[in-house]
């Protein structure tokens, strides 16, 4: 596989302080735009100032925002959580292989207002969703079989007429991701031994129990940083905590987490400073903070299941161990000869269908005596993104505030336009 800096990832290990990537998009152009116009959000009770003076009863939860309460024309994706709403364009996205452009035109640009335009395409795509929700509930008792990606494949015409090409060529590699349990494959190394494989490979448990914290700073490239070096640091507490901020060039994205609540917030989002609700995004942020201190992962994972047949990453043979995280499906796949985990993917649900979500993890080094990836790099439907760690400081006192609500900057926000692959 390939990312943005044109590294190829080999291998790496695990600890994940992988960045949600929520619901952020590519930025629009090729230079950070000049700040247009403040964003179209009609109400934006989640963009409200710090919480009061007492500061601290801050876990004090906003109520869920839902599509219709931020957006001014949502006719079919009505009664879901804002950032639900926004993977879900980046499911349509995927499927049919378009930018936000294309169904929305281009005036969107730097724009969230225009969003809100009607224009053919985005009408056909109401009637899709219509017409999918039908055909699942009609054929398949409600349950997300057919997508649009079932018949969209990534292109915006779906086939009607078999390939004779396709018929008689080699078949494409496997991807990864798609493995599937078979009663063929051999069901050992169970989850347990993955997992204390794992352990044992990052530094084994009593190591694992002396780190309690860390602060890190390193460089950053994505779709958000216009794929130019930033810096982004990140803190992340065994007890839970985990927060990522990346400085890019028009503000800070923020993914924090202070163990119950989580929010994320950036200059290219619809609502500023948004607190997730419980689902895909949700269960993203808490697998995170898991990964960060791997010795609690057992019991942030339930359902665990291998006797996945053996496939490779980068042509290095992986265990698969799939296991459900809050209500997210996710997969882990561990390198078979050095025990360390190179990839998670979840799965996040949407309305339309799931929205893969892909971190890869490499460059272990010790830190404390615990292997911690120094490089990871998050691959999602709307963009790919490196994070590489340049110091970390383990076991060090971190402000509270780091992980609580971030306060949203008086800069009006940017609308995306674009996918970045
Ligand atoms: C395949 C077509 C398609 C693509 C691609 C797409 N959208 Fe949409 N978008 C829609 C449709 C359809 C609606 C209206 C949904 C409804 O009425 O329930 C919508 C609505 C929206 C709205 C709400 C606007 C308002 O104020 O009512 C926003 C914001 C939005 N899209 C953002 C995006 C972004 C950002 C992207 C790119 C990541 C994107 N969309 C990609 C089809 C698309
Ligand atoms: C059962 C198969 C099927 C599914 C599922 C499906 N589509 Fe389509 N879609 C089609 C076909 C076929 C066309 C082409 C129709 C034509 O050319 O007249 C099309 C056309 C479109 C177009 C117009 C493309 C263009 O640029 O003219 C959009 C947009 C679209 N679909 C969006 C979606 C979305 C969003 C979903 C999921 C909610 C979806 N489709 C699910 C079959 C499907």
């Amino acid at each position: 596989m390939k990312f943005e800096a044109g590294r190829i990832l080999t291998a790496g290990l695990c600890l994940a302080l992988g960045l949600s990537p929520l619901y952020s998009q590519t930025a629009a152009a090729p230079k950070p735009p000049a700040a247009t116009k403040p964003p179209a959000p009609k109400a934006s009770p989640a963009t409200a100032s710090p919480s009061s003076a007492a500061g601290k009863a801050a876990a004090a939860t906003d109520k869920p925002l839902m599509a219709e309460d931020v957006f001014t024309n949502v006719k079919v994706l009505r009664g879901i959580p804002v950032n639900q709403f926004m993977e879900t364009m980046g499911f349509f996205s995927a499927s049919l292989g378009y930018n936000c452009t294309n169904c929305h035109g281009n005036a969107v640009a730097g724009n969230w207002e225009r969003y809100a335009d009607d224009i053919p395409v985005k009408n056909t795509s109401r009637r899709m969703v219509t017409m999918v929700n039908a055909i699942n509930k009609a054929q398949f008792g409600g349950a997300q079989v057919i997508t649009c990606y079932t018949c969209h494949r990534g292109g915006p015409t779906p086939k009607s007429i078999p390939s004779l090409l396709e018929q008689y060529s080699e078949a494409s590699p496997e991807d990864p991701n798609d493995v599937e349990r078979s009663s063929r494959a051999s069901s050992a190394p169970s989850a347990d031994d993955m997992l204390n494989r794992y352990l044992n490979a990052i530094g084994g448990e009593q190591k694992l129990a002396t780190l309690t914290s860390f602060a890190g700073t390193g460089h950053y490239e994505g779709f958000d940083s216009y794929h130019g070096g930033v810096k982004f640091d990140i803190y992340a507490k065994a007890s839970g905590e985990h927060s990522v901020n990346i400085h890019t060039q028009n503000g800070d994205q923020v993914t924090t987490y202070d163990a119950h609540n989580a929010w994320i917030m950036g200059p290219d989002k619809p609502v500023s400073v948004l607190q997730l609700v419980p689902g895909g995004d949700m269960d993203g942020v808490k697998l995170e903070s898991a990964l960060a201190f791997p010795a609690k992962l057992k019991q942030a994972l339930t359902r665990m299941r291998t006797g996945f047949p053996t496939t490779t990453i980068d042509d290095k043979a992986v265990d698969v161990l799939e296991a459900t995280a809050g209500a997210s499906r996710v997969k882990l796949f561990f390198d078979k000869e050095s025990g360390l985990l190179i990839r998670m993917v979840r799965f996040s649900k949407t309305v339309v269908g799931s929205v893969p979500v892909q971190v890869d993890y490499a460059d272990y080094r010790e830190v404390a005596g615990v292997k911690i990836p120094f490089q990871w790099n998050l691959t999602w439907t709307d963009g790919q993104s490196m994070f590489s760690l340049e110091d970390v400081k383990p076991n060090v006192a971190i402000d509270a505030a780091k992980f609580a609500k971030p306060v949203a900057p008086a800069k009006p926000a940017v609308a995306p336009a674009k996918i970045t692959k």
